[in-house]
């Protein structure tokens, strides 16, 4: 395996960042997750865009022009022969001595691209089956829009949720409402088979699956409704899925103690699951 480090391609195993790269002392850095199918990177314009959001929020100087990025993210995904699977592109405020204070005008950010295989065939079990998922008050600072690598609480969040036989974790927050999961988006389906999700605005991460969620279901002619949702509303509801660029959609049928719908995965979201590349490129 090979990563893409600061220019150079090397080795998976040996490739490391400075001790003194701000990404590892203050979590000063950001992050895009692509998917990767038949070889080719999946949904791109979007999470470049994205990335670029995330970068001028935080004030950090764009790595490279975005060509070139592309053309180093299919060279990473190349070198390690990756058909199915992910891509990770890290970019920090680069290499200083430790200051709080952003570094010296013109240092560089620095800019790490991994690519990993996985199995689609696995992910289809999974689908097939559903997974649960438990919640927990939302305990992240307001600016979650940004795809930071400050991710202790979802990190803490996500082990509990292991700990609790759950895949994922729904953060709530202090007025009840589902905000979205550790690292996915959070919806449900209503018994009227409308689909709700909690809008972009404020309190999640505006998720790339999730925008593609939404042009298919508006496609399909499923009435959407772009709005909070209670945890109460969630245990009752029809269906309940998470969508990301690691899990695509993927049916919940646990949330807590309580088995949504007839708790197998609902025919929403599993027609969302089986359709979800027919609006992505
Ligand atoms: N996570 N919300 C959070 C908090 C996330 O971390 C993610 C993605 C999403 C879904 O966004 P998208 O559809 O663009 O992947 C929502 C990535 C996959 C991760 O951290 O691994």
């Amino acid at each position: 395996r090979f990563a893409y480090v600061n220019g150079r391609y090397v080795r998976h195993k040996e490739a490391a960042v400075h001790i003194e790269d701000r990404g590892y002392q203050f979590a000063d850095g950001i992050y895009e997750v692509c998917e990767v199918r038949h070889g080719a990177l999946v949904d791109t314009t979007r999470h470049l865009d994205r990335l670029d959001r995330s970068l001028s929020e935080l004030q950090i100087a764009s790595p490279m022009p975005r060509a070139s990025l592309v053309a180093v993210m299919r060279e990473v995904v190349r070198r390690n022969r990756v058909r199915d699977g992910m891509i990770y592109i890290q970019v920090s405020r680069g290499v200083a001595p430790r200051d709080h204070l952003f570094p010296p005008q013109g240092t560089p950010p620095a800019l790490v691209i991994t690519a990993r295989s996985s199995s689609p065939a696995k992910a289809a079990k999974t689908a097939e089956a559903g997974v649960n998922v438990i919640t927990l008050p939302d305990n992240r600072w307001e600016r979650v829009d940004i795809k930071s690598v400050s991710l202790l609480p979802n990190v803490l969040a996500k082990e509990a949720a292991r700990k609790a036989g759950a895949k994922e974790a729904w953060f709530v927050d202090s007025d009840g409402y589902v905000t979205e999961g550790s690292s996915t988006n959070a919806w449900i389906v209503t018994a009227e088979g409308a689909l709700v999700t909690r809008p972009a605005e404020h309190g999640i991460l505006r998720g790339i699956t999730r925008t593609a969620v939404l042009d298919l279901a508006r496609r399909e002619g499923i009435t959407v409704e772009e709005r909070p949702f209670t945890v109460e509303e969630a245990y009752r509801a029809r269906e309940a899925f998470i969508t990301a660029a690691t899990t695509l959609v993927m049916p919940v049928v646990r949330i807590d103690d309580h088995a949504i719908g007839n708790g197998k995965p609902g025919s929403i979201a599993t027609e969302l699951r089986q359709r979800f590349h027919e609006v992505v490129e």
